[in-house]
């Protein structure tokens, strides 16, 4: 089992372009299997499912619980899980613990842990326990205090990125997501690292792009320049429930041959 983990993640991290999606879910996991390399149960599904303010609110318990499900109904896609907010902060061990917990309960094949240089001891010590890690870097939503922003415009936050991808690849990092940064500093570091990148908000030049599946599906209300809405879920939804509505109110549903 274990080896053909590692031969699903050898063989996606060889191509040369990496799709990513989220799924918090048992329906969601099954609809984009087919389409995704690796699923990711982030901990954006506090604010998507949930309607927190913030993915600070996102706990251990509620990220196990979804991961199972997603990994329950997953055949064939490599399933990443985010550590969340506080799970990973205390020390090292803690990280493990916490770590270690999410992989045996749910099955899943990795986790990703949000910040650079200074997770970079805690990132090494679960990869030397054979924890595969995925990094992310950029905007960082369990740091994020206020409007979010775009980084890299400065000289400072384009060294620090470059220093933060630098100690996560020391550390054994095997997939790194950097979220609402230049393109220009995301093409040096792509160009820079022997890592695969995957993007959002990033750049094209990306290895991967990585999206929440309901952003693009028009199933929140989230808007950003990096957002493309593949599809206006909630029209079509509306429509639907509102057949169902007025067949209920006028005796149409259900029928003589939906009744037993
Ligand atoms: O939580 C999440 O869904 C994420 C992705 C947006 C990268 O971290």
């Amino acid at each position: 089992m274990a080896k053909t983990k590692r031969n699903i993640l050898k063989n996606i991290l060889k191509k040369s372009s990496i799709v990513c999606l989220t799924a918090y879910t048992a329906p969601m996991a099954k609809l984009i299997d087919e389409f995704a390399d690796i699923i990711l149960v982030g901990d954006s599904l506090g604010p998507v499912l949930y309607g927190f303010k913030s993915t600070r609110e996102v706990n251990l318990d509620m990220m196990i619980q979804h991961a199972k499900s997603v990994v329950k109904n997953t055949r064939k896609s490599f399933v990443v899980v985010d550590m969340p907010f506080g799970s990973y902060q205390k020390s090292k061990y803690d990280a493990l613990r916490n770590a270690r917990k999410i992989i045996s309960e749910t099955g899943a094949m990795a986790v990703k842990i949000e910040g650079g240089k200074k997770f970079a001891k805690t990132i090494d010590f679960l990869i030397q326990n054979k924890i595969k890690v995925m990094g992310h870097l950029g905007l960082l939503p369990q740091s994020l205090r206020g409007k979010p922003k775009v980084y890299g415009k400065t000289l400072i936050e384009r060294n620090q990125l470059l220093e933060d991808i630098y100690y996560l690849k020391e550390a054994g990092i095997f997939s790194l997501v950097i979220e609402c940064t230049t393109k220009s500093l995301v093409d040096e570091a792509v160009q820079k690292f022997d890592l695969p990148i995957i993007g959002i908000g990033a750049s094209e030049k990306c290895r991967g792009q990585i999206i929440v599946t309901e952003d693009i599906l028009g199933m929140t209300n989230f808007k950003s320049k990096f957002l493309k809405k593949y599809l206006n879920f909630f029209p079509f939804a509306k429509k639907a429930l509102r057949k169902f509505s007025d067949d209920v109110k006028k005796g149409k549903y259900p029928n003589r041959k939906q009744c037993y």
